[in-house]
């Protein structure tokens, strides 16, 4: 191959390997939405986002909502569940509660929507830090969350 090409080619090496630590080191990055036990409360607290997960606060636009964001997601930030709970792919990175990505295979809608109004029924069992606990996940979404916002977020979180 002619010297030039060569030249080219570890040039664009070299950037694709500048580009990969660039990469590792924006995942080491405090960011995300979590929550953290701090003297018995839960406050807002910097998490690393975990690898496969965005730092942007959306999920990415997808061909299956027409690269619109899911009023479903938007409702789930807002009601603070990011806070505990992560979702691949998204800024959703709380680490107190099961990763919700692959929830919808437990039980589809029916089950997800009776562990927002009804955390108690079922205890999940994995949990980031070990075995999950009843009692962390508040129990009163279904008196304040308006129910167009549960139905959103169970379809968007059935429709993962
Ligand atoms: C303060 C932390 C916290 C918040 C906020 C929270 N959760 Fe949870 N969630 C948990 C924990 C811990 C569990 C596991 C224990 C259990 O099953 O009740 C859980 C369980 C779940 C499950 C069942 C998961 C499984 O794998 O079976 C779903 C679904 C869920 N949460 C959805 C939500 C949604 C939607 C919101 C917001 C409206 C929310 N959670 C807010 C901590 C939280």
């Amino acid at each position: 191959m002619p010297t030039r090409y060569r030249k080219l080619s570890i040039l664009s090496l070299f950037l694709v390997a500048l580009s990969l630590v660039a990469a590792a080191c924006g995942a080491e990055e405090p960011t995300g939405d979590c929550l953290a036990p701090v003297d018995g409360a839960l406050v807002a607290a910097e998490c690393v986002v975990p690898a496969g997960a965005t730092a942007e606060p959306t999920p990415t636009a997808s061909s299956s909502n027409g690269g619109t964001i899911d009023p479903g997601f938007t409702a789930f930030r807002a009601s603070g569940c990011s806070g505990c709970h992560a979702i691949d792919g998204t800024s959703a990175s709380g680490q107190l509660g099961p990763n919700l990505t692959y929830v919808a295979a437990k039980g589809g809608a029916e089950y997800i929507h009776e562990s927002i109004v009804d955390p108690s029924a079922v205890i999940a069992q994995d949990c980031p830090s070990g075995p999950c606990s009843d009692g962390i996940m508040p129990k009163n979404y279904g008196t304040v969350l308006p129910a167009a916002d549960i139905d959103a977020i169970v379809a968007y979180l059935a429709g993962l």
